[in-house]
């Protein structure tokens, strides 16, 4: 066999495909600007907020405001190369397609590697943190909880989390009903949440008291950075909105705007209700504190009934993120499947629903195992390693995509190039170094793991790459015939 080129589509390639299976029997472009705002704060506010705030604050402190505003600013720079890319190529998949349009198939095979611990064993974490919360509430209901051997994972006190388990396959079945129904859920779940996080401020504000703020940094630099990869968990999601490209209105307009408008917002939330969590109780009183947010609303107003209130809203906000991940992956195993790296059945688009239901029920039932039996803080872990990797990969596309393409159609350019992307870069790589030296470990067996998947499958079933043997085959076949 001839030697071919290097494996990469270019947008144009990559758009005309998608827009192929749209005429025929693919997806319906459904979402505007409004339903994609809410679907992108819904894919974003969940655990990492409701669960995850008091263990950022174990780390940094009261500094933990700098630590949110670092991973913030993290996404902020990261979320401006998702816009670039995202309208210039406005499809299914996200970063892997981005990586497969402007660093070549490879890298976009581990970049869709990487996804899977962005979607789906984040479905898992995100499930488990559900799983916490539903039992707050059973609580402050009727008095009761579920027992702990069926609410937690064997590494946290019990057998197996059923409650993990039982929302995920409710996100299933919702899925399958189709992206319509789906968005409405997760806008009206989006609403609940920003209003329950807003009730919170209000009330933790009422008992602010500026000595819980010193000292400042009171685990130093090193705990401030940790608070920082901790926190950045909160903040995965926002690129979900780059995987529903083939169903919105107006892409190149929207996507962008959708994922600028949403980091604000979350931002915005996030430190405020971080500045209001230690105000009103000492930074050592919340750290690692389950259902942190509900107990400081308790001790405020002393009584149950507030923090029940709370941990109404973090059963919905944690179930809508269950439903805008799922969807994600869903849709990024549609896009590598369409490319022969992923096997047929993930591909295929059910003519009734007009959703990919083979695909969504072996979604539900691969992660349901991991949210079932393996601890919270691993699985976040690997969510967050995973995101940041995949992050880092999309602010090198971006700069990729204007050296490879430079006439490349878009509506969005990132600004003060290339100073946004590097800095995106070396911020990833700084929260990345945050998360410690088991979960390198970890990962680095995860990405050797697929490595090995993409030598022996993904390699060899490629579509372009059996595109490009055959052409490279055709003429010197001629000849000889
Ligand atoms: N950002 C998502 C959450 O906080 C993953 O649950």
């Amino acid at each position: 066999m001839r030697p071919t080129g290097p494996r990469i589509k270019n947008p144009a390639q990559l758009i005309a495909e998608s827009g192929a299976d749209l005429e025929g029997h693919g997806l319906n472009r459904t979402m505007g600007l409004f339903q994609l705002v809410c679907f992108g704060v819904g894919a974003i506010v969940g655990t990492g907020i409701f669960v995850g705030l008091s263990d950022s604050v174990a780390e940094a402190g009261p500094a933990v405001v700098v630590s949110f505003l670092l991973a913030a600013i993290t996404c902020v720079l990261t979320a401006f190369a998702f816009a670039e890319l995202g309208s210039a190529i406005p499809v299914s998949g996200s970063s892997y397609s981005f990586a497969y349009a402007t660093l070549g198939e490879r890298t976009a095979f581990l970049v869709g590697w990487c996804l899977l611990l962005e979607y789906g064993v984040s479905v898992s974490a995100v499930a488990v943190g559900w799983g916490q919360y539903l039992n707050e509430l059973l609580d402050s209901l009727v008095g009761w909880q579920l027992p702990a051997a069926l609410s937690s994972p064997p590494g946290d006190g019990g057998v197996v989390n059923i409650p993990a388990v039982v929302v995920i396959g409710l996100a299933a079945l919702l899925l399958v009903r189709g992206i319509r129904e789906s968005a409405r859920a997760t806008a009206a779940m989006a609403v609940v949440k920003l209003v329950v996080l807003v009730l919170f401020c209000a009330i933790a504000f009422t008992a602010f008291r500026s000595d819980n703020l010193s000292p400042f940094t009171a685990h130093g630099i090193a705990g401030v950075t940790s608070g920082a990869s901790l926190a950045f968990f909160s903040y995965i999601g926002f690129d979900a909105i780059t995987t529903a490209g083939e169903e919105v209105k107006n892409p190149r307009r929207n996507i962008p705007l959708a994922i600028l408008i949403c980091i604000g917002i979350v931002t915005l939330l996030y430190c405020t209700v971080a500045v209001a969590a230690i105000g009103a109780l000492s930074a050592d009183e919340v750290a690692d504190q389950p259902a942190a947010l509900s107990l400081i609303v308790d001790r405020v107003t002393e009584s149950a009934f507030g923090g029940g209130i709370i941990a109404f809203g973090a059963v919905v906000a944690i179930a809508s993120v269950v439903l805008a991940v799922m969807y994600g992956q869903t849709r990024i195993l549609m896009s590598m499947s369409r490319d022969g790296l992923v096997p047929h059945v993930f591909e295929k688009v059910s003519p009734k629903t007009s959703t990919p239901v083979a695909n969504t029920w072996i979604v539900a039932l691969v992660f349901a195992v991991p949210a079932a039996v393996v601890p919270l803080d691993v699985v976040m872990n690997l969510t967050t390693i995973g995101t940041l990797a995949v992050m880092a990969s999309v602010n090198i596309a971006v700069i990729a995509l204007r050296r490879r393409y430079p006439d490349a159609e878009t509506s969005f350019r990132v600004p003060l190039y290339p100073v946004v992307p590097a800095l995106g870069v070396l911020f990833c790589l700084y929260l990345i170094w945050g998360t410690g030296w088991r979960t390198w470990l970890q990962f680095a067996v995860f990405l050797a793991a697929g490595a090995l998947v993409y030598a022996l499958y993904g390699r060899r079933n490629s579509r372009l790459g059996l595109r490009q043997a055959a052409a490279a085959e055709a003429p010197a076949a001629t000849p000889e015939g």
